[in-house]
């Protein structure tokens, strides 16, 4: 399967709608999580799931399973899902003031975008696919100054020369 992480606002909820177009079943993590209950809890002070890695995992296998192509699963962790069931993971980055603009745009509170940009600033999400996949299961785009389109291309890109898409599109 291919994963794409990223601190919010990178782009990663765009970049697999794009792929989307391409014919890959693209899961995107928290619907699923509530939709198939694949938590143990609900975590009242950070307002989200936490999620029970082992029913995500089978389910996620059940998924790919029934697919020709790699699932793209999207924000979803570097660190939950084990090495052998990634081909690659994508990691999106973003300059800090960019991703600032991007997150005061989204609506999110004060507090949650400095937590999020000192977690960007600090390379966390990048560090921790480097630490589970290693360097050759790892890509990293940076979006901060580039189109939406252009990233879905380089990805597509990318996706082929892995052998992870065949044809021509
Ligand atoms: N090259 C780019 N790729 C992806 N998003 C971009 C890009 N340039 C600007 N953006 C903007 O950044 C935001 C990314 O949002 P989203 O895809 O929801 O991020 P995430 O799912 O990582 O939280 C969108 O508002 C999008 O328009
Ligand atoms: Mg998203």
């Amino acid at each position: 399967m291919i994963i794409i992480c990223g601190t919010p606002g990178t782009g990663k909820t765009i970049l697999a709608k794009g792929l989307a177009r391409y014919g890959f079943k693209v899961i995107h993590l928290s619907e699923l999580v509530i939709r198939e209950k694949l938590y143990l809890k609900y975590d009242e002070k950070r307002n989200s799931y936490i999620i029970d890695p082992e029913k995500l995992l089978k389910k996620l296998v059940d998924l790919q399973r029934t697919s020709d192509k790699p699932i793209i699963v999207e924000g979803v962790g570097a660190e939950i899902i084990p090495k052998e069931f990634v081909d690659v993971c994508i990691v999106l980055i973003c300059e800090p003031k960019e991703l600032q603009r991007r997150l005061e745009a989204k609506g999110y509170p004060p507090e949650k975008i400095e937590e999020n940009l000192e977690a960007e600033r600090l390379n966390i999400i990048w560090g921790e696919a480097l630490d589970n996949y290693g360097q050759e299961k790892v890509v990293v785009f940076d979006t901060t100054n580039i189109s939406e389109e252009k990233l879905i291309s380089d990805a597509i890109k990318e996706l082929k020369k892995r052998g992870l898409l065949k044809g021509d599109h």
